[in-house]
């Protein structure tokens, strides 16, 4: 074998005259007639090589042969490249290695697209998956991950957690997803669930006195997939003994500042901020605003219900909200077409309208204009501190639309109107969420997080009289209005758990069959202790500047969980389905 004694990325001028053997695919081709050459690609880089007439009429036509793709093996010598033929967008772009040896290790069929051209399309990349993670520009996401992970796997090891794996098959764990389910051969009828998260192993470690744990944890989720979700993904999972939020807050922020330090080059300020859940679901319509701009929401119900606006009028008296937010400078920046797509994309997340007003000299302008009279529109202008030339954004309806409505709003209008600059990160904290969410279809109250979850010590009170009123020791780490992470103090006292669990729906027998592992170690000494999970791929999604997050996961899923590369999932035979005593659909 033609062994490479150096990578594609490294040649420099200072290495002209050095005979050396590189090792890549070819990148591109070109025949010059009297000179052939070829780029040779590693992920360390591309290399140029040229076959000149002296090395050999045979050894030139076996360089004509080569094509895109092609994985070869050249020897020869650094020569500086002829004046004005430097490259400077290479790192070897001064040089280039004149051949003397070409050993062509396998052939390959034309690629569906060109390795360097444009981005092909989603279904080629993950069908071809092998040749999109040859891209240059997946490669370097990719190094990142890695170097991501090193990084923080050291970080924690230096903090004084120990890495401990959990299970993949496992029980069922109560994370609020559905399970991916794996069938017991052994125990016909019975099932493994694959870990939505290693949650209840990693409380059990703290019974069992490890203080303090973490893992890189795959996690497995069978949910609705978005660009921001797959079902398989990874967490930086930890849990910490004898702790209060405080304290599992200050060191995640240790590891943020370390990681934005070393791959965004920013030095952060701490503590991070941090926001009660009630006050930004309030000021931005969600428990994860995007915090890089402002936009803030203003609440308009006494206004509105003073005003003769059908609209505004009837929300109020039905026990809506009528809420909205300035935008600065837009009222003459959106065209009337920008606002009726504005009006239409507020419709599809299910506004039944969109009043927009652009505020002028002395009066507002747009269709909803006409039903506000001059003192109300003065009184409007106060509460929005607007100006000449802003646009003012309105939404009536019931509180859980106007959040969603609004805080999509904000974000579409801040990107159609670059109100922050997008390398920039923006880190807080969201705290005191509920610990409680009522199901109108289930009848009962469902966890926020998790039920093993500790409310605040000043809301114990509220368990028995106003459940939803009940603040949990929870805590969110958001990075530009994506949940980076989320962790809880745990509830380690029986008293307050049962309620809990009896506010769930759940009988003691119930709680015992399913949690009774949990359950039984809680009762043996276990220490005060809490935790958090940092989504590790959005963390990468993040600092790698990517639209998607399966772009930084190297075989992702489709959208609709499939696999196109290998066709996962699949079907299996017939024996297979008996052996776990399974009957196919036709039977
Ligand atoms: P949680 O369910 O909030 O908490 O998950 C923690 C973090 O994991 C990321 N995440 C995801 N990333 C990609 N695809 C998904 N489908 C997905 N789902 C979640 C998010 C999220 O903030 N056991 C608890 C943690 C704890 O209490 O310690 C847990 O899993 O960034
Ligand atoms: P209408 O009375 O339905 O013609 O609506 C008058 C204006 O109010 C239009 O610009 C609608 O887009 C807007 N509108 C209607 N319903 C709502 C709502 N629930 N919230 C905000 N604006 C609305």
């Amino acid at each position: 074998m033609l062994k490479r004694t150096c990578t594609c990325g490294e040649l420099t001028k200072s290495d002209v005259g050095r005979e050396v053997a590189l090792n890549g695919w070819v990148d591109a081709y070109r025949d010059f007639g009297g000179l052939v050459f070829i780029d040779l690609r590693d992920r360390f880089g591309i290399t140029q090589v040229v076959f000149e007439p002296s090395a050999g009429a045979e050894l030139q036509a076996r360089a004509r042969d080569l094509r895109a793709e092609f994985v070869v093996g050249v020897r020869g010598t650094v020569a500086e490249r002829l004046p004005g033929k430097h490259n400077p967008n290479l790192a070897t772009g001064e040089i280039e290695l004149r051949a003397a040896e070409l050993v062509v290790f396998n052939e390959s069929v034309t690629p569906p697209f060109e390795i360097q051209g444009p981005e092909p399309n989603e279904e080629l990349r993950l069908t071809y998956r092998y040749l999109d993670l040859r891209r240059p520009s997946v490669q370097r996401v990719f190094l990142l991950r890695h170097r991501m992970l090193q990084s923080m796997r050291n970080s924690m090891s230096d903090m004084g957690f120990v890495e401990v794996e959990t299970p993949m098959l496992g029980r069922s764990t109560p994370e609020g997803a559905r399970d991916f389910l794996v069938p017991s051969r052994v125990h016909a009828g019975r099932f493994y669930a694959l870990p939505q998260s290693p949650q209840l192993y990693k409380q059990i470690l703290m019974v069992a006195g490890y203080d303090r744990y973490f893992q890189i944890a795959r996690c497995f989720r069978d949910e609705d997939l978005r660009a921001n979700r797959q079902p398989e993904f990874t967490q930086l999972d930890v849990e910490m003994s004898f702790v209060e939020d405080e304290d599992v807050i200050a060191t995640m922020e240790r590891l943020v500042v370390a990681l934005a330090k070393e791959f965004t080059g920013e030095e952060l300020n701490l503590p991070l901020p941090r926001y009660a859940y009630h006050d930004v679901v309030e000021r931005y319509g969600s428990d994860r605003p995007d915090l890089r701009y402002d936009l803030e929401l203003k609440d308009l119900a006494d206004l509105a219900a003073a005003s003769e606006f059908q609209v505004f009028r009837q929300a109020i008296e039905t026990g809506k909200r009528v809420r909205g937010f300035r935008v600065p400078g837009a009222g003459a920046k959106l065209s009337r077409k920008d606002l009726d797509q504005l009006t239409e994309f507020a419709g599809s997340l299910g506004a039944k309208g969109l009043v927009w007003l652009r505020v002028e000299e002395s009066t507002f302008a747009g269709p909803a204009a006409k039903f506000l009279p001059a003192p109300l529109q003065t009184q409007f202008r106060e509460r929005f501190a607007a100006a000449q030339g802003d646009l003012l954004l309105i939404v009536a309806d019931s509180q859980a639309v106007t959040n969603q409505v609004l805080s999509a709003l904000r974000a579409r209008v801040a990107a159609d109107l670059k109100l922050y600059d997008p390398s920039k990160f923006h880190y807080s904290w969201i705290i005191r969420f509920p610990l409680l969410a009522w199901d109108a279809e289930e009848g009962r109250y469902a966890a926020e997080h998790h039920p093993f979850t500790m409310p605040l010590p000043e809301d114990l009170h509220l368990l028995d009289s106003d459940p939803a009123k009940v603040r949990a020791q929870a805590y969110d780490l958001v990075i530009n209005g994506e949940e980076a992470g989320g962790g809880t103090i745990r509830c380690h006292d029986p008293v307050v758990q049962a309620k809990i669990f009896s506010l769930l729906g759940l009988t003691p027998e119930q709680a015992e069959e399913k949690f009774g592992f949990l359950l039984g170690a809680l009762r043996h000494g276990a220490p005060p202790h809490g935790g958090i999970a940092l989504g590790f791929d959005r963390w990468v999604m993040l600092y790698a500047g990517l639209e998607n997050i399966r772009d930084c996961i190297a075989f992702p899923k489709t959208a609709r969980g499939t696999d196109l590369m290998t066709g996962a999932p699949g079907t299996v035979d017939a024996r297979q389905m008996r052996e776990l005593k399974l009957r196919s659909l036709e039977s």
